[in-house]
């Protein structure tokens, strides 16, 4: 065999991965090969693999003699929509794609590789966990990813695919990235599987209900987006990029725009006159940004808050918006913690913040003070208070209480903040606080009814309105819902060069 005919061998042979055995049997199972699920993320022919003839070094249980290319994970970099991506994609055919030494040095090869050239990396994530052949070097293999992970938060965007099982100790290198997309029916995540919880608690529970998709982006918030199908995911994750820049030097990519008439008149009529009477935010959101560019995130999780990207003029924006449709738009534990997480990436990566705000305050009960809605409160609070890219208020309706503060008010750094004439912007609704202010008057009145009514119309008449806030400047300017998307086209035009200079430290200590 010449040289030629021996790198050709070589070169068939590591794409065959496990074999064709077991490709079979992973189309079977209605998945995709790990070099299948590469082509259909990465633009026509621009995949460049690293290391497919790296071989697994473990000499126990007979495993020097089974050896196959690559070791489990295809590795490399290619394009998507012209942009540079890091990509490592775990192949199931090759022991279960679970994780040797030098699988896990392919992938922090890449991750390296990732950092020092400024470009994001997606994980298609599809492995039985940690080599059980390799014992603690796998693990240590496992720990050198996390490291990385961390160390590359906020450098480059870190994107993970769940395509396969991810059990174990496994699971938190997804989770230290900034977004993981499920597939339905065909993914799972969990720390420990149905057989150790059954042992361990008794309960018998299927993988799926465990941890799968549906479990993950509602229930936990593990996952940002639930998918139909690996097609439908890649697809999800080559949007996503589309929004965001290559790394946290970068500005996000955008689209050219035409400026014409920017009046949306369908915005009017959205929010009711009566204001206990719930609307659908997204209504708001899809009027003022540029058509069909809103991609929700977080869509089936904490509804009581919307976050998601979208474009205006064209420009990459995040959005944060309290959902008035579900449970009145209140602030609770979940709704904190999934609206922080996205103001902190959109801060991260240069990509300027929208908040919508209609919000009665933060949800009382015990349940959500036994399980800290102090501190996860507090987490958006802070996430806001750091936020350094141009940050725009929009108050839509409601903005009560501490939730005024928090929901990115001028107070904690917002730079421009409009309200609609529909606005109330006070400590709390007309109703409460006359009951609580007006308590001796009302109880004292021989109609007390009648008294009440009265004293919630005087309170109603001062704060029900956004012109307290607007006569102190907490207000910049009370404008028609109409001309919204014209005026934060020019707002964060304004903004463009923002630059804050912030106290030199270390690190702050967000409330975790
Ligand atoms: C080595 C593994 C493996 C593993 C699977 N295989 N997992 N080999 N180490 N962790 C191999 C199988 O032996 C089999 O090889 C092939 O992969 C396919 O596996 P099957 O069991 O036939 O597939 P399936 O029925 O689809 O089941 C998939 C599975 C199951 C649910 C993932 O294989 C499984 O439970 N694996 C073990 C999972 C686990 O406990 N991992 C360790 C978790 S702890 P052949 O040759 O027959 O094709 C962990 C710690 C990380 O990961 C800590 C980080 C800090």
């Amino acid at each position: 065999m010449d040289r030629r005919e021996k790198l050709e061998q070589l070169r068939a042979e590591s794409l065959l991965g496990g074999g064709a055995d077991r490709i079979e049997g992973q189309h079977k199972k209605g998945k995709l090969t790990a070099r299948e699920r590469i082509d259909l993320l990465l633009d026509e022919g621009s995949f460049q693999e690293i290391g497919a003839f790296v071989k697994h070094r473990s000499r126990d249980f007979g495993m020097e003699k089974q050896q196959f290319l690559g070791d489990g994970v295809v590795t490399g970099y290619g394009t998507v929509h012209g942009r540079v991506v890091y990509v490592f994609s775990q192949d199931f055919t090759v022991f279960g794609g679970s994780l040797s030494e030098t699988h896990a040095e392919k992938i922090v090869k890449i991750m390296d590789m990732a950092v020092q050239n400024g470009a994001p990396v997606i994980g298609l994530n599809d492995s039985g966990g940690a080599r059980i052949q390799e014992g603690v070097v796998s693990l240590g293999g496992y720990a050198d990813i996390f490291y990385r992970n961390v160390m590359s938060s906020g450098v480059v965007p870190q994107l993970s695919a769940i395509m396969g099982p991810c059990a174990g100790g496994a699971v938190y290198s997804p989770a230290m990235t900034d977004f993981i997309l499920m597939v339905e029916k065909s993914s799972y995540m969990f720390v420990t599987g149905p057989n150790v919880v059954k042992t361990v608690t008794h309960e018998e529970v299927s993988s799926e209900d465990l941890g799968g998709a549906s479990v993950h982006s509602s229930k936990s918030g593990v996952a940002h987006f639930s998918c139909a199908n690996e097609l439908e995911a890649i697809t999800y994750v080559k949007t996503l990029l589309s929004y965001i820049p290559q790394n946290c030097e970068d500005l996000p990519p955008s689209l050219p725009y035409t400026p014409g008439n920017e009046t949306r008149e369908q915005l009017k009529g959205i929010v009711p006159e009566n204001p206990n009477q719930p609307y659908d935010i997204r209504e708001v959101i899809d009027g003022v940004v540029d058509a069909e560019s809103f991609f929700e995130v977080h869509k089936n999780f904490a509804e009581n808050i919307v976050v998601g990207f979208a474009r205006l003029a064209g420009r990459s924006i995040g959005i944060v918006a309290n959902q008035p449709a579900f449970l009145a738009g209140v602030l609770d534990i979940h709704s904190s913690t999934k609206a922080a997480r996205f103001v902190r990436f959109c801060d991260c990566f240069n990509i300027p913040l929208l908040v919508f705000e209609d919000v009665p305050g933060f949800l009382p009960g015990t349940d959500q003070e036994w399980n800290a809605i102090i501190t996860n409160g507090a987490k958006l609070l802070y996430a806001f208070s750091e936020a350094t890219v141009p940050r725009i208020t929009v108050i839509t309706r409601k903005a009560y209480g501490g939730a005024y503060d928090v929901m990115n008010s001028k107070h904690i750094g917002a730079d421009m903040n409009f309200a609609w004439p529909s606005a109330e912007i006070a400590v709390m609704g007309a109703k409460g606080a006359a009951e609580i202010i007006f308590k001796r008057e009302i109880q004292s009145a021989d109609d007390q009814e009648a008294a009440w009514k009265e004293k919630e119309q005087e309170y109603g008449d001062i704060f029900a309105n956004p012109y307290r806030a607007a006569e102190r400047g907490f207000i910049d300017e009370v404008i028609y819902p109409e001309e919204t998307r014209g005026r934060l086209i020019r707002a964060f035009k304004a903004l463009e060069n923002k630059a804050v200079n912030v106290p030199r430290k270390k690190h702050g200590n967000i409330p975790l």
